[in-house]
C-alpha cells in the first residue's frame, strides 16, 4: 500500500477559527478526517502531520524519504520565503502536491510567488479543504502509472 504524508505549516493549526472569510470554517482535524478516508478510499495509508516551524517541516521531509511514497505540502507562508523548504522537497524527489485553501494568485502580489511549485508535481488552490482531496487523487494517479498493478 502507498503511504503519503500530508503536512500543513504554521498557523494551519488554527483552521476554523482563523480567519474563516479566506481559509473557511473546517478544522484541521476535520481535514486530516477527511483525507484518512479518502485516503482509505484510494488504498493509500495517511499520515498526517502539522508544524509551525520551518525546520520541523525540513526534518519531516527528510523523513519520509524511504517512509513514504509521496507527500501533499500546505507550506502556508513558507510557500512564499523558503528556498530551505524547496531545497529540501528537491533533496528527496518524492512526489509532491503543493495545496492552499485559498486561490493564492488571487491575492496579495507575495502571495503569487511559490518557491514550492518549482519542486512539485503540482498545485491546487483556491478549493478550500477539498483541494487536499484532489491532491491525493492527483498523487494516487502519479504512484499508479509510476508503479501500474
Ligand atoms: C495558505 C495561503 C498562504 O498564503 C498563507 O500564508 C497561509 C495559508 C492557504 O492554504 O491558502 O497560511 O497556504
Amino acid at each position: 500500500m502507498n503511504s503519503i504524508l500530508v503536512l500543513n505549516g504554521p498557523n494551519l493549526n488554527l483552521l476554523g477559527t482563523r480567519q474563516p472569510e479566506v481559509y473557511g470554517s473546517t478544522t484541521l482535524a476535520m481535514i486530516e478526517s477527511a483525507c484518512a478516508e479518502h485516503g482509505a478510499r484510494l488504498g493509500l495509508g495517511i499520515t498526517c502531520l502539522q508544524s509551525n516551524h520551518e525546520g520541523a517541516l525540513i526534518d519531516a521531509i527528510h523523513g519520509a524519504r524511504g517512509t513514504h511514497d509521496g507527500i501533499v505540502l500546505n507550506a502556508g507562508a513558507y510557500t512564499h520565503t523558503s528556498v530551505a523548504l524547496m531545497d529540501a522537497i528537491a533533496s528527496v524527489a518524492l512526489p509532491l502536491v503543493e495545496v492552499h485553501l485559498s486561490n493564492i494568485h488571487a491575492r496579495e502580489a507575495f502571495r503569487h510567488r511559490s518557491y514550492i511549485a518549482p519542486v512539485a508535481l503540482g498545485q491546487i488552490c483556491g478549493f478550500g479543504a477539498q483541494g487536499y482531496l484532489l491532491a491525493l487523487d492527483a498523487l494516487h494517479a502519479a504512484l499508479s502509472k509510476a508503479h501500474p498493478e
